[in-house]
């Protein structure tokens, strides 16, 4: 079951109204901006190859909680626990910085003009054709978040330890269906996860005592290995066999029991998306095709709250209300 406070969130969500969003927003303003934002993401992915896996997880985590507006990069302030240190981000979201280098370029080339919540998306775009996925034209127009939420976060991601039926739920409160989920699951394609999101499934799946039985023996001995008991659990493991590739390979690995999160393992024991799992396993053109779909879906989120363009991601501009309240008190 899906969280009741989620639902009503979801429904203020869809409920409110949302500027349109296009391709080429910054053609007259900012020419440069996605030609910027990818020679970064580039730099980035040569300094450190993860980077860019962590920074295209920030699309989910910022579209997912009150849509796309970069409320997940705010810092906490006295009167605001940001999402930076909810469940699912704390010691897990990185590489923060790569998206304050991009800011940083773009302020230079055209202060105040281009939204984090736009770079967020730009970037995870360019994450996945930097690593040798498909490249696709973005929607543009997004404006900034004036807050953030803890609590929101907290309700709203979902664990590794999720199973198949939560997240087809969880999903289609997102207007995404069964395919959308498989396909963007497919990001696991690049980057890592700490042994810290796989403990119970190797020792304790369901409260059993024993591992998930769905783990291939050979992979779950070299995972026992990674990730022993009483061991550091923010050691990494890759998420698929091919970790700076951007292709099928996380399905064929599902397939053969190879799946490293439960939640990803969960999508072919279950056998309303299994068939997903086998197709995008077995032809990686289906697979690109709905990713690109579910991302520029995922994309569309918005909250429809009050926005405004940061010139910092970090924190909420100065507005003119702040300044008269600071001046009276
Ligand atoms: C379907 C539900 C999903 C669940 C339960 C989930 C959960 C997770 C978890 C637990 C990790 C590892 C975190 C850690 O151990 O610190 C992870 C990593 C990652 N996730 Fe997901 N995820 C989901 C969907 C998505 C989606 C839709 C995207 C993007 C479109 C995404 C992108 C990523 C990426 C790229 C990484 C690797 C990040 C890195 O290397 O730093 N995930 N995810």
């Amino acid at each position: 079951m899906v969280h009741p406070l989620l639902s009503f969130l979801l429904l203020f969500q869809t409920i409110a109204t949302a500027t349109p969003l296009r391709p080429g927003f910054y053609s007259e303003t900012c020419p440069q901006a996605e030609s910027i934002v990818r020679d970064v993401m580039y730099k980035a992915m040569i300094r450190e190859p993860r980077s860019v896996a962590s920074v295209m997880r920030f699309q989910f985590h910022d579209c997912f909680v009150n849509g796309c507006d970069a409320s997940l990069l705010l810092d906490d302030t006295p009167t605001m626990l940001g999402e930076k240190l909810s469940l699912s981000n704390i010691d897990s979201l990185r590489s923060y910085q790569v998206v304050d280098e991009v800011k940083e370029a773009l302020e230079k080339a055209c202060p105040g003009t281009v939204s984090c919540a736009d770079i967020i998306i730009m970037a995870s775009r360019d994450a996945v054709a930097l690593s040798g996925g498909p490249n696709w034209e973005v929607k543009l127009g997004r404006k900034d978040s004036l807050t953030a939420s803890q609590a929101d976060s907290d309700n709203i991601m979902p664990s590794p330890r999720a199973n198949a039926s939560y997240l087809i739920e969880l999903f289609d409160k997102f207007n995404l269906s069964v395919k959308d989920l498989v396909a963007l699951s497919g990001s696991h394609s690049i980057g890592q996860g700490r042994c810290f999101s796989i403990m119970f499934r190797l020792y304790n799946q369901s409260g059993t005592g024993r591992p998930d039985p769905t783990l291939e023996p050979k992979f779950r001995e070299k995972l026992d290995k990674l990730c022993p008991l009483g061991g550091d659990e923010n050691v990494t493991g890759d998420l698929d066999a091919t970790p700076h590739l951007f292709d099928n390979q996380y399905f064929k690995d599902l397939v053969a029991g190879r799946g490293f999160l439960n939640s990803d393992q969960t999508l072919f024991t279950f056998q309303q998306t299994r068939e997903y799992v086998r197709l995008f396993s077995r032809d990686q053109s289906e697979f690109f095709k709905a990713f690109v779909e579910g991302m520029i879906k995922m994309g569309d989120l918005q909250s429809g709250r009050p926005g405004e363009v940061r010139n910092n991601c970090r924190v909420v501009n100065h507005r003119p209300i702040d300044i008269l309240l600071e001046s009276i008190a």
